[in-house]
């Protein structure tokens, strides 16, 4: 498949999809968002997938928010705002349940839109120099892609509330002391770094990562004796695969494991 305003590639078990509009700071216009969607069905749809890598084009932005010049074409009454969220959020939900890991890695200006994106991911790597907000309510409007709701899960109410209410932008540092961001690098060491966190992941147990990650997003809106109940049962359910008698064997027997993923 061939995209105008991204890139995808898949090698090593890794997709890396890239937003590619560099002169316009990788901005989410409508395409951008349809092609990402596409992407993360073919991602999810890939076998040989397993993990996905999120990152922008060029040394300045990862993105830089939803088309601003798009958004008041489009958005400009509330039926076209209303489906201009929709459907942005239907596309980061495909991201947020891919059912696969998945890493943004932000080099750059991660406002908006772009924050709102690299919140739907399971992990977050940030270069040292890169600036993440939600400066929405600077254009008078709100976050529309899910971000109200992702922030305040991973950060807090207190934190989403900062965000939302002062449209700031903040470093890497402070994102990252929030939980917001996972870990973070200098912009040399971003790729690697993030290399690292893949390579790690990639060593575990499929059925076991996918089960980690739904607990952890289907636990977000369950109460707390709910939420043990369904890891209960995914223990159950892991037992029985054969990664689980791969993995002790191989620690048993001083060796690595080869999880197959069943
Ligand atoms: N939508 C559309 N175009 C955008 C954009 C956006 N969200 N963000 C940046 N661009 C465009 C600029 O209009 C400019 O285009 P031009 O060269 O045709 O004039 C180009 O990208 C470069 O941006 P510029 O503002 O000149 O770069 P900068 O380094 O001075 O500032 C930012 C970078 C990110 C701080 C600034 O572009 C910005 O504030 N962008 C909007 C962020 C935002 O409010 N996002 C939320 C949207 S809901």
């Amino acid at each position: 498949m061939s995209y105008e305003n991204i890139l995808y590639a898949v090698e090593n078990g890794v997709a890396r999809v890239t937003v590619n509009r560099p002169d316009k700071m990788n901005a989410l216009n409508h395409l951008t968002i349809t092609e990402l969607g596409e992407a993360f069905d073919a991602a999810k749809a890939d076998d040989s997938v397993r993990v996905l890598v999120l990152t922008g084009s060029g040394a300045k932005a990862f993105v830089a928010g939803a088309d601003i010049g798009e958004l008041l074409e489009q958005a400009g009454n509330a039926k076209g705002a209303t489906a201009l969220a929709a459907f942005g959020q239907s596309v980061f939900r495909k991201l947020e349940q891919l059912g696969k890991p998945t890493i943004a890695m932000v080099n750059g200006f991660a406002l908006g839109g772009g924050c709102e994106l690299a919140l739907a991911c399971t992990l977050r790597t940030a270069s040292t120099n890169a600036k993440l907000g939600l400066p929405e309510t600077s254009l008078g409007i709100i976050p529309g892609y899910g971000g109200s709701q992702r922030l305040a899960r991973i950060a807090g109410p207190g934190v989403a509330r900062e965000w939302i209410l002062t449209g700031d932008m903040f470093s890497a540092e402070e994102a990252h002391r929030v939980g917001v961001i996972n870990r973070i690098f200098s912009p040399e060491e971003l790729e690697e770094g993030t290399q690292k966190m893949v390579k790690a992941i990639l060593a575990k147990g499929p059925v076991a990562l996918r089960f980690g990650m739904e607990l952890v997003l289907r636990g977000w809106d369950m109460d707390q004796t709910a939420g043990e109940a369904l890891e209960t049962e995914y223990f159950g359910q892991a037992a029985e695969t054969e990664d689980m008698r791969e993995g002790m064997s191989a620690f048993l027997e001083k060796r690595r494991p080869e999880f197959k993923g069943k």
